[in-house]
């Protein structure tokens, strides 16, 4: 018996040995990513100045890059307390996971206007690298990669308009845990999941195209996943968003009732759509041509399985 017990704790406790050298190992790769400095060649994208481009970046902003989702209904920071913002787990300042706080965007105290420079911008929404030359975290940066250099002048032109409203807010960081896990998932942090260097190719002009939706719709993939068949809702405890392709709900619905499940935020089964992981909302605010666009690139798709 003795020996026996002599051996279970030798094996076990040479088990767990390799467990803790393992996580060290990860935790030593992922602090290597999240420290990782970038140093690119950033190509300038011209700000206009006029009514009618500040117009059109508010809309970018707010009905289809959905911005305010994580910074803030007023763009100076997270709505922590009411947690009204997607994905609301995401804004813990959780002692394993890490700090993530989604920054003050405006002029005043604590913000980035007045501070940023027009390349700063396009550096930071482009490339998903802060002033620190580092990823920022969690920022849809592989996403907003695809935006037309004509809609980024025109978001950086809108922001600048931003009314200053003070917010100092902690710097964001992964803990342990969140380090660990950045090892594996890669939206984390959205620098490394970019080609920094790719030529970039045009963007389809604006109408009611496929082409134009696919364009729109790149923001859905966040959470519909890349081939839009299903996905998770990243920084949530797991939340699934479904196939959009044919081959899922919307396979059986027409363009006017897709139309009225993102007005009303109601499928035609139903079903409520939770605003706090489907930002629904906030997509509302795209224009009849906009969400024609969309219908029309995800009817071209071929009806996939749901797949994550
Ligand atoms: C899923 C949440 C999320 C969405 C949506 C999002 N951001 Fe961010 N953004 C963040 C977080 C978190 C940070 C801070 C990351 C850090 O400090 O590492 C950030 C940082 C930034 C920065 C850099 C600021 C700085 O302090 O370095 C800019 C600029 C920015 N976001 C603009 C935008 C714009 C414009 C949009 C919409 C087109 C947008 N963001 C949408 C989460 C988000
Ligand atoms: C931040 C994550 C997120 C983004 C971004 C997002 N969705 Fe969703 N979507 C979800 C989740 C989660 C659900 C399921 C919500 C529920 O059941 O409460 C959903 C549900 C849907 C449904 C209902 C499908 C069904 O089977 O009933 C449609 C349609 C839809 N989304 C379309 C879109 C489109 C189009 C876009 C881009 C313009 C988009 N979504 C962007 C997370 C997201």
């Amino acid at each position: 018996m003795r020996r026996f017990l002599k051996w279970f704790g030798i094996i076990t406790g040479g088990l767990l040995g390799v467990f803790l050298v393992l996580l060290v190992v990860l935790f030593l790769v992922g602090s290597r990513k999240e420290n990782r400095t970038y140093d690119i060649e950033i190509a300038s994208v011209a700000v206009p100045t006029d009514a009618a481009s500040i117009a059109k970046g508010k809309h970018y902003v707010e009905a289809i890059g959905v911005c305010q989702v994580c910074h803030g209904q007023d763009l100076a920071g997270p709505d922590v307390d009411g947690c009204k913002v997607v994905p609301c787990t995401a804004f813990s300042d959780d002692p394993l996971f890490g700090k993530l706080m989604p920054s003050n965007l405006t002029s005043g105290r604590g913000g980035i206007g007045g501070v940023f420079s027009d390349e700063d911008y396009v550096r930071a929404i482009r490339h998903g690298i802060g002033l620190d030359g580092k990823s920022l975290l969690i920022m849809p940066s592989e996403q907003f990669n695809k935006i037309s250099d004509e809609d980024l002048g025109a978001i950086i032109a809108y922001l600048k308009t931003l009314p200053p409203v003070d917010n100092e807010l902690d710097e964001s960081g992964l803990a342990p845990l969140g380090r660990i896990l950045a090892v594996f998932e890669g939206s984390f942090l959205p620098a490394t999941q970019i080609d920094h260097n790719a030529p970039r190719t045009p963007s389809p002009v604006a109408g009611v195209t496929a082409e134009y939706g696919e364009y729109l719709a790149e923001i859905c993939t966040i959470c519909h996943g890349e081939r839009l068949s299903g996905g998770e809702v990243p920084g949530s405890d797991r939340a699934e968003a479904p196939n959009i392709t044919p081959g899922g709900a919307p396979g059986s619905w027409t363009r006017s009732q897709f139309i009225d499940t993102i007005r009303s935020g109601t499928t035609p089964q139903g079903n409520l759509l939770d605003p706090r992981l489907m930002p629904w909302n906030r997509f509302t605010q795209m224009t009849d041509d906009e969400l024609d666009a969309i219908w029309l690139y995800l009817q071209s798709l071929p009806a996939r399985e749901f797949e994550k």
